[in-house]
């Protein structure tokens, strides 16, 4: 009876709107105000569908596309949440994430915007479903092809390649530096979800790329401030917008 009343008014476990609330093309910001935010200054008649535990979603116009923007929280166990809903229970069919990330080589910059060309990870939620063996999480070729072309464009511009999704964000100093064997494979930079949403698409075949904003540098110790951190993602989020027209 309580799955029949679910089904009814087509809600998920953590997201609560109807089933046609939802865009077939979703921005992720793992921040949820940066969610409100995006949807407050870059989409037109924009509606609040979720509120379930703060992580906002909206639904919106941007250039004639309806989108959606929906908040993931941080790391892969909640975005893979947000993004199985999305693409199970709402039938989503593109997913841009647009992220923040530490930059881990030195020709890597703060403020650089990078097209995740791939992912790997330390994460055992991708390791899980591949014993013995190694997956390699990797973007739509076409949103990433795409994404490079539209940059040049935009006169945005874009660095392309591997990134690392890691589950953690803080290490102990008996660790050393965590991140030089990820630089000596020419690793960008490390965030901590997109490996989860490349296994998800491939999984369940749909597009996904992930574009992510350098916020910190893990060699100079440089960071934006957190005000920046939060709102100014402009260039990245119109890139992103521009894979929805
Ligand atoms: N580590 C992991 N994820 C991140 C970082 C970082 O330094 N910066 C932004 N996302």
């Amino acid at each position: 009876m309580l799955i029949f009343a679910h089904n009814l008014i087509k809600m998920s476990i953590h997201i609560e709107a109807k089933q046609d609330e939802i865009a077939d093309f979703v921005l992720l910001p793992g921040d949820p105000l940066r969610a409100k935010h995006i949807a407050e200054t870059l989409l037109t008649d924009a509606v609040c569908y979720n509120n379930v535990r703060g992580m906002l979603g909206f639904t919106g116009c941007y250039n004639g596309k309806r989108v959606s923007v929906q908040g993931t929280g941080m790391g892969l166990p909640s975005l893979m949440i947000y993004a199985s809903e999305l693409i199970n229970d709402y039938k989503v069919k593109t997913l841009v994430r647009v992220g923040t990330c530490g930059g881990l080589l030195e020709d890597v910059e703060l403020r650089d915007v990078i097209v995740a060309v791939s992912a790997s990870t330390d994460s055992f939620s991708v390791a899980r479903y591949f014993p013995g063996m190694t997956f390699a999480p990797t973007a739509s070729f076409r949103l990433a092809q795409l994404a490079v072309e539209n940059a040049s464009e935009l006169n945005i511009h874009v660095k392309a390649g591997n990134i690392l999704s890691s589950d953690l964000f803080y290490h102990f100093p008996e660790e050393g530096d965590a991140y030089q064997l990820w630089r000596d494979y020419g690793t960008l930079a490390v965030e901590m979800e997109s490996a989860g949403l490349y296994l998800l698409a491939a999984r369940l075949k749909v597009e996904a790329l992930s574009l992510l904003t350098v916020s910190d540098h893990l060699l100079t110790g440089e960071h934006v401030s957190a005000q920046e951190r939060q709102f100014n993602f402009t260039n990245m989020t119109k890139l992103a917008l521009s894979l929805a027209v």
